[in-house]
């Protein structure tokens, strides 16, 4: 259990900044989720907080204690990766047991600290099986167990769960929940899975070429996210960003916007902070789910789109509306009903669902 500490961290390889100064700080038993693109920076950064890569500037503090240039055994911290890494010709017991091995560790203790694991992880029944009997959910538990029997003060993951079909994931998900719920130590796990990401995190780091973009629980990015960066990154289907003039202040400061490819006429949307200064042309976010059948709140205005293809996945359909040189627009269909493709439909959207977007970024 343990508090983690970044200060200005940065990394370059070569001239190429790749993490451009983090802060970051994290109370004891967080669960602590690095999300964003592909090449941001999110193993890189894992890879500096176990030791495994030195830091080009900035400081690493572990219960207030500096460990930038620690050795990374002496860190208190276990990696688990999306290659199993097991030792093929081991046992799952002496898989596990091996760094107690090498750190010294009596048989007998071993083999019960090998065998509390094991059962945590469910895996008392494969402990005399090599790798190759077992599943690629058990291999993975396995790699799992091998840093709990580490004692480590943090866990850090990346991508644990890639190499597992869907099914599997989700158990997995569940099983690491569980974990952490039963050990309490901090975790810092990296993901390209939205759900992962919403379902284990206390906190979520939204990263985006080597910069934090948010850091936050995953409703509050969800429900109050900064920029269009986050706004669009979180959630899926994404987020709809429909552009939008402004036409007006209203009461209260808010906005009165135009949307003309949603037959919105004017419409009073509240900024987050209701005085600033608002640009003529506005993105108006909107999520797919927020887009309703009817008008039953009392609070909604109609939206009229014209439908180019909709999607049933069986619990929830999808509807598309083309736009002139953008992605679709995308509105959950909740009505029984399939509307012909090319018809116009009427939906309903209510202000407090929308947030508004500088188009070069900012939440407004
Ligand atoms: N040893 C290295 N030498 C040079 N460049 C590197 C090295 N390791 C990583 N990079 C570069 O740093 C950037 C960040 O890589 P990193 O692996 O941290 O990304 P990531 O966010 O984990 O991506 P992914 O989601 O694909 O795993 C990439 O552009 C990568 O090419
Ligand atoms: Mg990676």
């Amino acid at each position: 259990m343990a508090e983690l500490k970044l200060s200005n961290v940065r990394k370059s390889f070569g001239s190429t900044e790749i993490i451009k100064g983090v802060d970051l700080r994290f109370g004891t038993g967080e669960f602590v989720v690095f999300v964003g693109p592909s090449g941001c920076g999110k193993s890189t950064l894992l890879r500096m907080i176990a030791g495994l890569e030195q830091v080009s500037s900035g400081a690493i503090e572990i219960d207030g204690i500096d460990v930038t240039n620690t050795d990374p055994s002496r860190r208190g911290i276990a990696m688990v990766f999306q290659s199993y890494a097991l030792y093929p010709h081991m046992t799952v017991e002496e898989n596990m047991g091996f760094g107690l091995e090498m750190a010294g560790i009596p048989k007998g203790e071993r083999q019960q600290i090998v065998r509390r694991a094991a059962e945590i992880l469910h895996l008392e029944p494969y402990l005399q099986r090599k790798p190759k009997a077992l599943s690629g959910g058990q291999r993975q538990r396995v790699a799992i167990g091998r840093a709990i029997v580490r004692n480590p003060k943090i866990f850090l993951f990346d991508e644990p769960l890639s190499n597992l079909d869907a099914e599997l994931r989700v158990r997995m998900r569940l099983e690491i929940a569980k974990l952490h719920a039963t050990i309490g130590a901090t975790m810092v796990y990296v993901t390209h899975d939205q759900v992962e990401a919403m379902t284990l995190a206390s906190r979520i780091v939204v990263l985006r070429a080597g910069h934090v973009e948010q850091v936050g629980a995953p409703m509050e990015l969800y429900a109050n996210p900064d920029n269009l960066f986050v706004a669009g990154f979180i959630g899926s289907p994404k987020m709809n960003f429909v552009p939008a003039t402004l036409v007006g202040r209203g009461a209260n400061g808010s906005a009165l916007v135009s949307i003309p490819s949603l037959g919105i006429a004017e419409m009073a949307i509240a900024p987050r902070n209701g005085a600033a200064d608002l640009p003529a042309g506005i993105l108006v976010g909107i999520r797919p789910e927020h887009f309703r059948s009817d008008n039953a709140a009392g609070t909604t205005i109609p939206v009229s789109l014209r439908c180019d293809v909709t999607e049933q996945l069986g619990n929830v359909s999808y509807l598309y509306s083309q736009r002139d040189g953008d992605d679709s627009l995308i509105a959950e269909w909740r009505r029984p009903d399939r509307p012909q493709a090319g018809s116009r439909v009427s939906l309903w959207i209510d202000p407090s669902d929308c947030l508004l977007f500088d188009p070069t970024g900012p939440r407004l």
